[in-house]
């Protein structure tokens, strides 16, 4: 019995040798490193990676003025619609940012979680659900109205942090 069993055992710790190899590297860790794999759209892992962060960090730039705006005593509004006006154009294709393969697992520094993948159904109506709510907040802005701005902003701002929440590293 006891030849037998050793025989059977044998190929399944093969196997697992050969996966470990291909993963990992005894000197430098994981080896699946795919930032330069080109991507449907044309562009690399990390050129997507980062064409996304860079577009975000606008919208936050943009957030940013609006908020601090609100918060001044006398709010300058040519500045706020701007702003507003920024948001839903910079974010204008974020549905297309997130494609497979663009999150931690390519060896490019993300925020963006794993679990984005899991549920990208989710995390796409997030999106669409930001856009409509930065769409308001244009219309507010325009509309000249700052209670308005300020309602709008609240609520576009939870949709931001909607999705931060369930879908970004926190720092
Ligand atoms: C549907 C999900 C989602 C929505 C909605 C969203 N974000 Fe994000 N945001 C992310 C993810 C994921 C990251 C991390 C991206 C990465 O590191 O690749 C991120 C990163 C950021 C960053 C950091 C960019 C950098 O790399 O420096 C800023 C700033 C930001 N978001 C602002 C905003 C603001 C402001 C809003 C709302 C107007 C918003 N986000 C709405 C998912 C979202």
């Amino acid at each position: 019995m006891k030849p037998r069993k050793t025989h059977m055992i044998l190929p399944a710790i093969a196997g697992l040798a050969l996966l470990s190899a291909c993963s990992q590297n005894a000197d430098t860790g994981p080896v699946s490193d795919t930032s330069d794999v080109e991507l449907a759209n044309g562009l690399t892992v990390k050129e997507q990676i980062e064409t996304r962060q860079a577009q975000l960090k606008k919208i936050g730039k943009a957030f940013k003025t609006i908020s601090d705006q609100l918060r001044a005593s006398s709010p300058d509004l040519a500045q706020i619609q701007a702003a507003a006006a920024a948001v839903p154009t910079e974010a204008a294709n974020m549905i297309d940012w997130f494609p497979e393969g663009t999150g931690p697992d390519s060896g490019v520094e993300t925020e963006a979680l794993p679990i984005i993948w899991e549920d990208k159904d989710d995390f796409d109506s997030k999106v669409v659900a930001m856009q409509d709510a930065a769409a308001k907040l244009e219309t507010a802005a325009q509309g000249g109205d700052v209670e308005a701005v300020a309602a709008a902003f609240k609520t576009t701002g939870g949709t931001c942090k909607a999705c931060h929440d369930k879908y970004r590293l926190d720092d």
